[in-house]
């Protein structure tokens, strides 16, 4: 007889933990609700596995970011180190879940499955589609298929590789998408169907080193261009080697020439430019960019600005190459 999976929820906070006024109304508040409330209002959970949880933050996610992403990864690989623990799930605000699935990507290689959740409605709404996200995220959590997968997000029914996900809607229930790419698979009722293979990312617990250590992971700042941003004063930034910035530039990696001249005076300071895109489907390549690509200026590829930003500052932090490592993205 097989054992029964034991699947540990760990609380973030979010929109799936959120309490509104009425029903019908939009106004909210994220992150009301601990990781056992949240558990007690799906039922047929504790059929699918055996459940444990825990509150480890009740943030709305606009307010997360470098040292919650690394003390969630380090959690995890405590929680999964356990042996009676199959897989972990983490419930999550949606605003800043794309970042987290890169970031836990990154982070580790899980051998174990690592899942996560948001809601788009809060869990008072009419229709909340928390509980079903949370259900569906054990369903998979719990598969016998799951592993080896890297992070998975699972929302709306769909099964989609963490590293790739993208939140693509302010506020549709299918909000979360891949770029580039399709789900990898789908949950119906209890029943988990992959239906593509999936794999963590190419840099998948590159960075595992550096997020268990006490190294600083410096924030990045995003240069966002629009018409008529022109020229701007570079030395707002800050500067020199370990430093790093990304660029959300035009289409396919084009700035303003004001612009460019400011990014190269930056870059000889020995700090990092990474050339994104404010397009949704972003792919900037070091042909298709303004400024010429080189050890610490290189093209985004396919990773939108904040994903970029996540990533450089692992970079950073852990002393490797920006080129190279950007390389290994998409070869
Ligand atoms: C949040 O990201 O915490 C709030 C918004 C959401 O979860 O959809």
């Amino acid at each position: 007889m097989t054992r029964r999976r034991h699947i540990r929820i760990i609380a973030t906070g979010g929109t799936i933990a959120g309490r509104g006024g009425s029903a019908t109304s939009v106004e909210y508040t994220a992150a009301q609700l601990s990781a056992d409330e949240l558990v007690s209002m799906v039922s047929g959970l504790g059929d699918v596995a055996d459940i444990s949880c825990e509150t480890l933050y009740a943030l709305d996610s606009k307010d997360m970011g470098l040292k919650h992403w690394r003390a969630l990864a380090n959690l995890i690989r405590k929680r999964l180190s356990e042996k009676s623990i199959d897989g972990v799930v983490v419930t999550h605000g949606t605003d800043t879940l794309e970042e987290t699935a890169w970031f836990l990507d990154l982070a580790g290689s899980w051998r174990k499955p690592v899942v996560i959740v948001g809601a788009m409605r809060a869990s008072t709404a009419l229709s909340a589609d928390g509980p079903a996200n949370l259900y569906q995220g054990v369903c998979v959590c719990a598969a016998s298929t799951a592993a080896g997968r890297g992070v998975l997000v699972v929302m709306a029914g769909l099964v989609l590789s963490g590293w790739r996900a993208v939140k693509t809607s302010s506020e549709a229930l299918t909000a979360f998408q891949v770029y580039p790419g399709g789900a990898v698979g789908q949950v119906i009722g209890n029943s988990v169907l992959f239906h593509q293979n999936s794999e963590a990312g190419p840099l998948s617990g590159r960075f595992a080193d550096v997020v268990r250590s006490e190294q600083a992971l410096p924030v990045i700042g995003i240069e966002y261009c629009a018409g008529s941003c022109g020229a701007v004063d570079s030395l707002r930034w800050p500067r020199g080697p370990g430093m790093g910035l990304v660029v959300a530039a035009f289409g396919s990696g084009g700035v303003p020439d004001a612009l460019a001249e400011s990014l190269s005076d930056y870059a000889a300071s020995g700090a990092s430019v990474v050339i994104s895109s404010r397009v949704a489907g972003v792919l900037v390549m070091p042909e298709t960019m303004t400024l010429i690509e080189k050890e610490n200026v290189v093209a985004a590829r396919y990773l939108n600005p904040q994903k970029a930003a996540a990533l450089l500052s692992l970079i950073l932090a852990d002393g490797c190459s920006p080129q190279s490592t950007f390389e290994a993205l998409y070869t």
